[in-house]
């Protein structure tokens, strides 16, 4: 079980850290490697995701991410910015499903900034596709001769495209998907305006017809905002494009109330996959010892279970998550009245205090 460690910028470092610890203190014998990603491989190489790493990452099975970013290279050109470094490990590893469930965690109902009868008991999978659309679009440009509404000035342009077996392949991964949970599917899109969309919704419906089990139904990406806020547990899978998920995804984690809480796995076809917390590297908290790591320790949960297939050490991982909020503990992002606060290396602690207690 060969792991790629890459924990980046910000706080990457700080959770990557206690997810391995949470690691090693399981029975299984781990080889794992640890490269520069980001902006932390831009300052060192002058590249967000140099060969070495990419081919390190490429050579794993699996890949534990923790986030990158900061806000000092945002002027640096956009092929050198921190965020090419995901986006180029999506593409070069083929990644092009991303699953991002948001689950509300009883024990912290309270948390979400939605009343505790919508959220309570949530339990939604956003499956977002993530190596097509407009973010990997050509042709792509910037500051031409304007031939649109302004002739004479300039414009910049960016071209969302899908190609059938783009869209056809993640119709497959959402209706199985479906399948383990409560059989339904809801692919958002812009038919009403996108050729792109409509494309999808064909192409959606026509793989539907291999899953009679699994409802469907469509919702275009503005209504699926709102109803993510209206009635959240209406939904069970969302599958929906690169730029769609993107956002709908960020929605969906602040229903739980922390997205500190939220991991996220993207697979290729071979099931290699890449494991990263759904939240950014929050470079206003770095270094503090404050960040929360379990949406990285529950990251490492999912590689167990999709890459590596320790169904039962996944399982442990996310019992002792469950337990540690039982216990009271909680990271700043989630702190509430009565319970006991504390910082990333002592919830990464209090973590592995349960899983030896399991054994
Ligand atoms: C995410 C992030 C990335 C994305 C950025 C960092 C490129 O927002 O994983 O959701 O837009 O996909
Ligand atoms: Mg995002």
């Amino acid at each position: 079980m060969k792991i790629a460690v890459l924990p980046g910028d910000g706080i990457g470092t700080e959770i990557v850290a206690e997810a391995i610890k949470v690691l090693n203190t399981l029975d299984l014998k781990f080889e794992m490697e640890t490269a520069l990603v980001g902006g932390a491989a831009y300052e060192a190489y002058g590249h967000p995701l140099p060969e070495a790493t990419l081919k390190l990452a490429k050579e794993a099975d699996a890949v534990l991410f923790g986030a990158v970013g900061d806000w000092k290279f945002d002027q640096l050109d956009r092929h050198l910015r921190p965020e090419q470094a995901i986006l180029g490990l999506r593409k070069n590893l083929g990644l092009f499903a991303n699953f991002r469930p948001a689950i509300c965690y009883p024990q912290l109902v309270g948390a979400s900034s939605l009343k505790p009868e919508l959220i309570a008991g949530l339990d939604i999978l956003i499956i977002r596709e993530l190596t097509g659309d407009i973010y990997f679009g050509q042709p792509r440009g910037r500051r031409v001769a304007s031939d649109g509404n302004f002739p004479g000035t300039e414009e910049a342009f960016d071209t969302m495209r899908y190609a059938h077996p783009e869209i056809e392949r993640i119709a497959h991964v959402a209706f199985q998907a479906a399948r383990k949970r409560a059989k339904r599917v809801t692919s958002v899109d812009k038919a009403n305006v996108l050729e792109t969309s409509q494309f999808w919704r064909d192409i959606v419906i026509e793989v539907s017809q291999q899953y009679t089990d699994v409802t469907l139904d469509h919702m275009y990406v503005d209504n699926a905002a709102m109803q993510l806020v209206r009635a959240p547990k209406k939904f069970d899978v969302v599958v929906t494009g690169n730029l769609f998920g993107d956002i709908l995804s960020d929605e969906a984690s602040m229903l739980t109330g922390s997205i500190g809480m939220l991991p996220s796995a993207s697979l290729n076809a071979t099931n290699q996959g890449l494991y990263e917390p759904s939240h950014g590297s929050a470079p206003d908290i770095a270094g503090k010892g404050i960040a929360n790591p379990l949406a990285t320790i529950l990251s490492a949960a999912m590689m167990l279970r999709f890459s590596l297939k320790q169904e039962v050490a996944a399982e442990r991982i996310e019992v002792a998550v469950k337990t540690v909020l039982t216990q009271g503990y909680r990271t700043a992002d989630i702190f509430s009245e009565g319970t006991h606060q504390v910082g990333t290396v002592a919830m990464g602690d209090a973590v592995v205090a349960v899983l030896k207690a399991q054994s």
